[in-house]
This record gives C-alpha cells, sequence and structure tokens, in this order.
C-alpha cells in the first residue's frame, strides 16, 4: 500500500466528452480515502505553468454530465523535453503532489509514463472520441460522438430525401475508421470508406447507380478523415466530385469535425468513466502505476503503459528497432492477440455495413 496525500489529475490531447466524469470520480474515490486531489489546467502545459486549482466534491458535483474538460487541455510538445519534464516534476514536488491521473490518447500515456519515471508515480485514462488505443476495447468519448454523428446525419437524411441526394460526411478518428464505421451503420449509409481497408470505389459507384434505378432517393456516405488521396488531401471530397461526374446524382459535402468531440456524455461514456476514474484511485493507492485503464472484454483491467504504446505500434506498422526487446515471448503473443481482436472487430463492422447499408 503506498500513502499518498495529494494527487494531480490532468487532461491532455483532444477533449472527448465523458472526461469530466471521469475527473469528478477520481476526486470523489480519492476523498473517500481521504486523499486530497488537485487539478493541473491545460494538459502538460499547465504541469510545466505550475497552473494548478484545488478539486473538492463540492467543485466537480455537476460536472458528471456535460462535454469537454473543466480542466482544459492541450498537446504539449515541450513536455517531451528533457527540461519540459524537469519542471513539471519540479511542479509536483512543490505542490506535494505524490502521484498523477492523466485522461487522453497515446501522446498522454507517454507522458505518464516519463512522469513514473521521473519519480511521480502515474496512471493513463484512455479518453479519446477515436477509440485508437489498441490495448482497450473502448476509450472514453466514442459513444456519445457516434451518437452525436448519427444525430446529425438523421439531420442529413431528412433533407437528402426531400431533394433526392447523397451527402458525403466526412468524420473524425485521426488514423482510425471506428467513429465511420458505427455512424455509418447507424444511419443506414450505403457506403462506408476508412483508411484500414481498401475502399472500392467502383463497386460503391455501381451501388448508388442500381439503388437509384430502384427507386432510391436519399444516400449517406461515410468516409473516415483518416483515408487521404496519394497527396494527403482528403479523399471524401474527391469522391463528392466523381459520384457526380459518374452518377449525375447531386451530391453534397458535411465535414461536422469538432462539432462531434462536444455535446454531453451518453450514459456509456458517464460510466465507463466512472468505472475507470474510481479504479485508477485504488490502484494507485494499492501501489500500482504506470498503467493505463482498459476494457477488455466488458471488463476494467489495468495494463502496462509500454506494453499498451509498444501494441499501439505494432498494430500501426510503426515499430522501430528495439522496441520489442524488452518483452518476453508471452507478452508479445498477447500484443498479436489484441491487434487480431482489433482486426477482426474491424473487418465485422466493415462487413455489416456493406451488408446491412442502403
Ligand atoms: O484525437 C481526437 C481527434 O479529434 C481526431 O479525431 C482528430 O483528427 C484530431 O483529434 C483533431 O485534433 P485538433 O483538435 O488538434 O484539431
Amino acid at each position: 500500500m503506498a500513502t499518498f496525500r495529494k494527487i494531480g489529475i490532468l487532461t491532455s490531447g483532444g477533449d472527448a466528452p465523458g472526461m469530466n466524469a471521469c475527473i469528478k470520480a477520481v476526486v470523489n474515490k480519492a476523498y473517500a480515502l481521504g486523499i486530497e486531489v488537485v487539478g493541473i489546467r491545460g494538459g502538460y502545459a499547465g504541469l510545466i505553468r505550475g497552473e494548478l486549482v484545488p478539486l473538492t466534491q463540492q467543485s466537480v458535483s455537476n460536472v458528471i454530465g456535460t462535454g469537454g474538460t473543466v480542466l482544459y487541455s492541450s498537446r504539449c510538445p515541450e513536455f517531451a523535453t528533457e527540461e519540459g519534464m524537469r519542471v513539471a516534476v519540479e511542479t509536483c514536488k512543490k505542490n506535494q503532489i505524490d502521484a498523477m491521473i492523466c485522461i487522453g490518447g497515446d501522446g498522454t500515456f507517454r507522458g505518464a509514463t516519463d512522469l513514473t519515471f521521473h519519480g511521480i508515480p502515474s496512471i493513463g485514462l484512455p479518453g479519446t472520441i477515436d477509440n485508437d488505443i489498441t490495448a482497450t476495447d473502448y476509450t472514453i468519448g466514442l459513444d456519445t460522438s457516434i451518437n452525436t454523428t448519427v444525430a446529425m446525419i438523421d439531420c442529413l437524411r431528412d433533407t437528402c430525401e426531400s431533394h433526392a441526394r447523397i451527402n458525403v460526411v466526412e468524420v473524425m478518428g485521426r488514423h482510425c475508421g471506428q467513429i465511420a464505421l458505427y455512424a455509418g451503420i447507424a444511419s443506414g449509409a450505403v457506403a462506408v470508406a476508412i483508411p484500414e481497408r481498401p475502399f472500392d470505389e467502383a463497386a460503391a459507384l455501381e451501388k448508388i447507380r442500381a439503388l437509384r434505378k430502384n427507386g432510391k432517393r436519399s444516400m449517406i456516405i461515410v468516409v473516415a478523415e483518416g483515408l487521404t488521396n496519394p497527396d494527403g488531401t482528403p479523399y471524401a471530397e474527391t469522391l463528392v466530385s466523381r459520384i457526380e461526374e459518374q452518377t449525375g446524382i447531386s451530391t453534397r459535402f458535411v465535414r461536422p469535425a469538432h462539432i462531434v468531440r462536444g455535446g454531453n456524455p451518453t450514459v456509456r461514456d458517464r460510466t465507463t468513466a466512472s468505472d475507470m476514474g474510481s479504479r485508477a484511485v485504488e490502484l494507485l493507492v494499492e501501489g500500482k502505476s504506470n498503467v493505463v485503464m482498459c476494457e477488455l472484454d466488458g471488463e476494467i483491467r489495468a495494463v502496462d503503459i509500454a506494453f499498451a504504446l509498444i501494441a499501439d505500434r505494432m498494430y500501426k506498422n510503426k515499430l522501430k528497432e528495439g522496441d520489442l526487446d524488452r518483452f518476453s515471448a508471452d507478452e508479445l503473443d498477447a500484443m498479436r492477440a489484441l491487434i487480431d481482436k482489433r482486426n477482426r472487430e474491424i473487418d465485422r463492422l466493415y462487413q455489416v455495413a456493406a451488408d446491412v447499408g442502403f
């Protein structure tokens, strides 16, 4: 058992609905165990600048259902430098912060592991709408963002039906097509295009022509932002002109972008955030750190951060020389199993989208 008097908490990277529910859970659990909590404003940049705010049960009492992050967020390249880390650790020491909970994506976890190695035990919580962290089946924010996306597409559907149009919708998900897949299936999109799988444009155009011939008026196509043309420009916009040129059907383009990162979190995001937040505090008290809370087959489990980061690189084909050296054969097998699982999930969703999209 570790004795902590004060825990720091921050949110970093792209915000996600449910981050506030995490903050509230951490604060309430910590106070129940007699531990003080201090919030760091603006992510790792706030740790470097020393922007701290005391968090009490009262100050977080109404945040569970709010979007964004009450602690604010940023992306902070300076934190990856020796000097940035030195100043951040100094902030922790000066303010008697014994441990940190860092909510965000893979960049946030790199920060948490660096802090741990510099003497501040830290735990990561997965908060990003993209669901792009290989070690966990679920990241806080995905459910809200897909529900918001689907609500927007339902609106588009009305006007598309009135005008017998097609709407191409480009959704967020930096390198990951999960938002596109879920939103596409749930909105009855006739096609979904994602970076993880080759998109058969000719087949999609053929399908569009056939559906129109059969009298279908409105059609939705969902494209993940990570799918780009060879020159790096967004494929979604190219697809709009190809559809118009080759089918003659009036086609509009929509990019909801950051809109789907806001909004009140769904029950799924509030509950998962609460569960992960509370469990993270328990783990710190049990003396565990340098882990990321993951949801695996419906259970919340702690996964070593280095394992999570390298599994991610393995999945994204971004391994660097020596990355695998510190892992046992069993751990490497476990990484491969996670990757297989993720690939199967993408294949399954992609197939469902293709089978039912009409
Ligand atoms: O990481 C979440 C995410 O919303 C991605 O889907 C998107 O590509 C990126 O962040 C946008 O980043 P920024 O908020 O810096 O524009």
